[in-house]
């Protein structure tokens, strides 16, 4: 086995120095990571074939090649191992990248790390300053709130944009990113080709989407497209909470915000609209843009609303409310470290200094079991006859929030729940699932 990885890696090498170090027109950069694979992009000038090669040292050993001639250049790594730093190199155009290091995600008892910043367009100095900074903190992953540039259609503006997250700093080639798009993206066909972010919905949209890292759940949603409650995004959103429900942690990522004090102030259609859904199903944080400063609002309801939009577009100067916590004007992005059942989070300016810094604890919240009214942990008759005598005989709600009681997760407890139980234990249906 060692003999055959010496060999094979000897020969990844050989034609590697014949090549030319230079970078492609956008990149490398990085998309999408699970425990086990990862996503390479870059751009090139002209067609060219996809190459990456990659392992567990700068010998590589490994290659994910695409021989479709193509300019927007994506290559999903796969069968990696989980929490390890893997070394890669992209070959492009008779040339090839310097080293890079990426590193896959880890498990649910692994503690991790991630930063929170947005609003990155218009200042690509102010831009650069944040990300120089926010590459020292070494995250795993980065959340961006929104508004990556001025203009989604222009395409000059890609291009400064790339150059900045893909700066000598090594950012993008080293931790991805992931979006919620804001509205000067204008949902461009841009915005959408330079991704490749989850599009675990219906629609199969990269514009709202989730995904697990470690014992978090993640969730980036598009404000600006329908989210009303007959929506497609909110009926996702809530079967995608139920079944996140028993996370450690939970946190929602959008451009637009529902409590903010001063700048854009609050949005009261998601306030209305989706603050109850994460309210029901215990969602810790919300992250927005959108309004160009740091802000800490709640927790409300349960909820804490943070501000992260001082990417590098011009400031706004920030207002105060009963609710607000901390507020400060300045370029920021948010880092936080993740533990078991514990976490914490700081505001860290482009010099620096840190502000905010807190301490967060998971909440205490019972598990959640579809079909389970009764929350004794089983699905049985026992819950048959708990939904009858709420349903019949003004018996308590099912506990511990009424979801528990929706079998056939339609947002309802009602009949028809009874009916999907009584199908699921005695006639062979499926099981209660979201
Ligand atoms: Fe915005």
């Amino acid at each position: 086995m060692l003999k055959r990885s010496f060999w094979a890696g000897l020969l990844m090498l050989a034609p590697s120095f014949a090549l030319a170090q230079d970078l492609p027109q956008r990149g490398p950069y990085l998309s999408t990571v699970s425990q086990n694979s990862i996503i390479v992009n870059w751009r090139t000038v002209t067609m060219d074939s996809s190459v990456v090669r990659y392992g567990l040292t700068t010998g590589y050993g490994n290659e994910e090649k695409n021989v479709t001639l193509t300019t927007a250049h994506s290559l999903t790594l796969t069968s990696l191992l989980p929490d390890t730093v893997y070394h890669y190199r992209v070959l492009f155009q008779g040339k090839q990248t310097p080293d890079y290091t990426f590193r896959t995600g880890v498990t649910s008892d692994t503690p991790f790390k991630f930063c929170v910043y947005g609003d990155t367009r218009t200042q690509a100095d102010s831009h650069l300053a944040v990300v120089n900074r926010m590459v020292t903190f070494d995250p795993y992953f980065v959340l961006h709130t929104g508004d990556l540039v001025a203009n989604g259609s222009d395409e000059s503006q890609w291009a400064v944009y790339f150059a900045t997250i893909c700066s000598s700093a090594t950012s993008a080639q080293r931790f991805p990113f992931y979006y919620a798009i804001g509205n000067h993206e204008g949902e461009s066909p841009l915005y959408y080709s330079y991704f490749y972010l989850p599009h675990n919905n219906p629609d199969s949209t990269e514009s709202y989407y989730s995904f697990d890292y470690g014992n978090s759940h993640f969730v980036s949603l598009d404000v600006q497209k329908p989210y009303g409650p007959s929506s497609a995004q909110y009926q996702w959103l809530r079967k995608d909470l139920v079944n996140a429900y028993n996370k450690t942690f939970v946190f929602v990522f959008m451009h637009d915000h529902p409590y903010c004090a001063g700048g854009h102030n609050s949005n009261l259609g998601i306030r209305d609209t989706l603050c109850p859904l994460f309210e029901t199903f215990k969602v810790d944080m919300v992250f927005s843009g959108h309004s160009h400063f740091y802000q800490r609002n709640g927790p409300i309801n349960g909820v804490t609303y943070i501000m992260a939009a001082g990417g590098g577009a011009p400031l706004y100067t920030p207002a105060e409310s009963s609710w607000t916590k901390y507020a400060e004007k300045t370029y920021h992005f948010v880092d936080f470290t993740v533990w078991a059942d514990s976490l914490k989070f700081k505001m860290v300016r482009t010099d620096g200094s840190i502000r905010d810094s807190l301490i967060y604890q998971a909440q205490n919240k019972s598990p959640l079991l579809l079909g389970d009214p009764n929350s004794d942990g089983a699905i049985n008759v026992a819950d048959i006859i708990y939904l009858v005598s709420y349903l019949f005989k003004g018996g308590p709600l099912p506990l511990p929030i009424s979801e528990s009681g929706d079998a056939n997760c339609d947002g309802k407890v009602n009949v028809a729940d009874i009916v999907y139980l009584v199908a699921y234990l005695f006639k062979g249906g499926p099981k209660p699932v979201c």
